[in-house]
């Protein structure tokens, strides 16, 4: 029962009314893209255009995407008040534009209204997000830069960009972010900011112990999990550092990532990081132990087979729980069998006030997971979802226990 509120909640999150704008870049190309992802998200969308926009890609891709008119000209009278500018905005949840051009932003910082567009931004009653897309010249432009910070003092949410290779062949500032990006911050844009003013720290992936230059002893954990509790912690409005073994995953917006490869690394990052963290949440999957006779060369085949000692590692979540200004410790569970019984006996052993169980082999690599939460009160278990629901369901029953702290 409880468990089917949570999904509902979730549910009800995601499913927003957008308004995209879209001005006249070069990124409009991947504008398509974004329309087809925030509906598959969930989302439904209505789509403006500046007059340049169109001849980049043309209202007819777009209406086939969003399934609605869209919209480029402030005098089109098949509203039914004949005013765009204002009913287009009052139905919407939130106007994103994206690509929002260097002049557009000067328009928006400026107040003007020569253009659908601009006039909607000006008479909206919902929240502005842009998504600048430039040269990286031009988003170095200090009118740019001036014209960015006034947008951002009245209240305009920026979104971006990113860096990299550009269209006009040059690297730097001023791409338009992946349209995967954007609707991520957006679906984080809309969620309750639960643990705002929190400090959380994390741990993901798997680790890595050498056994000798070019060998090592690692295992399947991908990182998914980890990944997505530590942005479903960033949309709810923590400040997030995430410790990561190797994973080859991109370091998600807005969070501080440390890369450690062994154990040993990793637990000496987290001691230098959680100083003033509220929560700490131990989601990586580390060795228990390390190669002892570890070869600093490359081992070479030869008569003997060679034997590898271990010995073990630290259990850098135990460490922190037993801490004595201890941050509220979540730990995950990894068990092939017995799930509840091993994973309340983990708990119990490391002194966690919540506990993650899942099934290794269902959970590690996959894109969904199926856990159990445990804590004082008892065990609460959530149904199969993707591991980004999982996340945010995580969040929501944190946040719910940290207040009794
Ligand atoms: N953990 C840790 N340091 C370790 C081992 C585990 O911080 N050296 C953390 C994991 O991140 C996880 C929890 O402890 O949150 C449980 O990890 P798991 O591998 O399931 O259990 P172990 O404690 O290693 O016990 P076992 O391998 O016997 O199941």
């Amino acid at each position: 029962m409880a468990s089917l509120r949570l999904l509902c909640e979730d549910i009800t999150m995601t499913a927003k009314r957008i308004l995209l704008g879209i001005s006249g870049g070069i990124a409009a190309y991947k504008s398509a893209e974004l329309t087809r992802q925030l509906i598959k998200a969930g989302h439904q969308v209505e789509v403006v255009m500046t007059e340049s926009a169109t001849r980049f890609v043309t209202p007819a891709t777009f209406q086939a995407l969003s399934g609605n008119t869209v919209y480029t000209d402030l005098w089109d009278p098949r509203p039914s008040n004949a005013m765009a500018h204002i009913e287009l905005s009052r139905r919407a949840d939130a106007f994103l534009i994206a690509p929002a051009t260097a002049n557009l932003l000067f328009k928006l910082a400026h107040g003007a209204c020569d253009d659908l567009i601009s006039t909607l931004a000006a008479a909206r009653t919902c929240p502005l997000i842009v998504a600048p897309a430039m040269n990286l010249q031009m988003w170095q432009n200090p009118p740019n830069q001036r014209n960015l910070a006034q947008l951002r003092a009245d209240g305009v949410t920026v979104f971006g960009p990113g860096n990299g290779s550009q269209a006009c062949g040059e690297t730097g500032d001023g791409r338009m972010l992946e349209p995967h990006e954007i609707v991520e911050l957006l679906n984080g844009f809309f969620a309750d900011k639960l643990l705002a003013g929190k400090k959380v720290l994390l741990t993901a992936g798997p680790t890595y112990e050498a056994i000798d230059a070019v060998r090592g002893i690692t295992n399947i954990s991908s990182g998914k999990m980890g990944y997505a509790l530590a942005r479903a912690c960033r949309d709810a409005g923590a400040e997030v550092t995430l410790v990561s073994g190797p994973t080859g995953m991109p370091a998600p917006q807005d969070i501080r990532r440390v890369d450690v490869a062994s154990a040993a690394d990793m637990q000496q990052a987290v001691l230098t990081e959680v100083g003033s963290t509220n929560v700490f949440i131990s989601v990586a999957a580390v060795a228990d132990y390390k190669v002892k006779n570890r070869s600093e060369h490359k081992i070479k085949k030869g008569a003997v087979v060679p034997t590898i000692e271990l010995e073990e590692n630290p259990d850098i979540l135990a460490t922190v729980a037993g801490l004595p200004a201890a941050p509220f410790c979540v730990g995950f569970a990894a068990e092939s069998q017995n799930l509840l019984e091993f994973a309340e006996a983990k708990r119990r052993r490391k002194k966690l006030p919540l506990l993650v169980a899942n099934l290794a082999q269902q959970a590690m690599g996959a894109d969904d997971n199926q856990v159990v939460l445990l804590d004082n009160a008892g065990q609460h278990p959530l149904p199969q979802m993707p591991k980004d629901e999982v996340a945010r369901a995580i969040v929501r029953h944190l946040a719910r226990l940290l207040p009794s702290r």
